[in-house]
């Protein structure tokens, strides 16, 4: 075997090692920390693991990238599990309006919200919405994001428009060194002129554009946004349960506001993950946790929205919930592609310990896009996406905020970003 790349005297290098599937509870602790660590390289996959030394039978020549992990800390890439990343413009014109304390779904009753996003992003070209949401994956990757997901649901019933989306995302998971997995959302809102009758779109979506999606293999998942005002839990159900049929795989904005039953539905369909969470009842955080539902967390949306209520981490994580995090970047309840600042905010507001966010920011957000076979974790075979970040312990990302402490980002074996 012969080297690419080769990290070595690492002060602490967090492997992660462990099972390939949602850590929960005590195991959320486990990081796997091996002090002086090395890790070598080949072919975009990582071939070794362990304390000091190379073993002889690893090979390094000329070509061998090394790199000094003194005083560095080493983890696997992070994963931002649930975005809104490609769309048009943005929305700081809101800003006035919920410093006067108007509502984030008042603002989106009143025509606003989501849906001035959904007029920008009809109006946007596939290269200006290339463009944008290029940057926005550039500023990821800097931050140490390898994997991110990104939905659609600014188009709604211009189906050309959610396509478009999803069909950037594909094309920027193909030229950009980050993985970009898509996800349909087209119930993300109620477009304007169901508003009397959200019904037929609902019908809409189960008849005419989940089908389409699947046979185009536009996306692995499918996602709605249940909520009050927006989509009801029988109308959630209706339209995951047409995307299970298709092989879309469930995914659902829950409790993200008002408690509505998101939690209890996600256990009850067996989706993949349950995201936000915010105002999830204790029933629905324990069948969560008995039908092996990741609970994804956003506490930058919690932040943004100052609705002074946060996710209830301690519970799911005691009650055996598998926690993942994500920045939820979108124009209007998150803008931000930060995770580190993200992984503050768990911990800090949160109060998820270190190991926790950690875990949650790397496996179980992979596993949350079922991708805990690929990466997640540093260990030999999986793919080589690994951060190098320039502190003394992962404590110090989380307790120095707002920064960033990226050192390099290497994925799928090459070195993409360096400081
Ligand atoms: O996850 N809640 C619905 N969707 C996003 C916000 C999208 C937007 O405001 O543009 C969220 O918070
Ligand atoms: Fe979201």
């Amino acid at each position: 075997m012969k080297a690419d790349i080769i990290i070595k005297n690492i002060d602490k290098l967090y492997t992660l090692k462990g099972p390939n599937r949602p850590r929960v509870k005590d195991e959320m602790r486990q990081v796997g920390l091996i002090e002086d660590g090395v890790v070598a390289i080949e072919d975009g996959k990582i071939i070794y693991v362990g304390q000091g030394q190379l073993p002889e039978d690893i090979k390094t020549d000329e070509t061998t990238v090394i790199i000094d992990g003194r005083g560095k800390v080493v983890t696997p890439g992070l994963v931002d599990s649930h975005t809104h990343l490609v769309h048009g413009g943005s929305r700081e014109n809101e800003l006035a309006m919920k410093l006067k304390g108007v509502k984030y779904l008042d603002i989106l009753a009143a025509g606003g919200g989501i849906l001035s996003t959904v007029n920008a992003t009809r109006n946007a070209t596939f290269q200006e919405l290339y463009d944008q949401a290029k940057k926005s994956l550039d500023r990821m990757l800097s931050y140490g994001v390898t994997t991110v997901e990104a939905k659609s649901g600014y188009g709604l019933d211009d189906f050309d428009t959610e396509i478009k989306q999803m069909e950037v995302a594909i094309k920027l998971g193909e030229d950009h060194p980050i993985d970009v997995i898509s996800t349909f959302m087209g119930a993300h809102a109620i477009p304007s002129r169901y508003k009397d009758n959200p019904d037929l779109f609902v019908d809409v979506i189960k008849n005419e554009m989940i089908p389409e999606v699947a046979k185009r293999g536009l996306a692995k998942f499918c996602d709605v946004f249940c909520e009050k005002g927006v989509f009801t839990v029988e109308q959630t159900k209706d339209i995951l349960e047409t995307g299970k049929q298709w092989g879309l795989l469930p995914k659902v904005h829950a409790d993200e506001i008002e408690t509505l039953g998101g939690a209890e539905l996600a256990a009850e369909i067996g989706c993949v993950s349950a995201d936000h969470l915010i105002a999830a009842s204790d029933k629905g955080i324990k069948m969560m946790a008995e039908k092996g539902v990741i609970g994804n967390l956003l506490p930058g949306t919690s932040f943004n929205l100052q609705s002074g209520k946060l996710a209830n981490a301690r519970k799911m994580i005691e009650e055996g919930v598998a926690v993942a995090l994500s920045t939820d970047y979108n124009p209007g309840s998150c803008p931000t592609e930060n995770m580190q600042l993200i992984m503050s905010f768990a911990s800090i507001m949160l109060k998820m310990t270190p190991e926790e966010v950690l875990t949650a920011a790397t496996i179980n957000g992979a596993a949350s896009l079922k991708l805990e076979e690929e990466i997640g974790s540093i260990e030999v075979g999986k793919k080589a996406d690994i951060v190098v970040f320039d502190v003394p312990n992962f404590e110090y990302i989380i307790y120095h905020f707002g920064v960033n402490h990226t050192d390099k980002v290497i994925k799928d074996g090459k070195v993409v970003f360096s400081k």
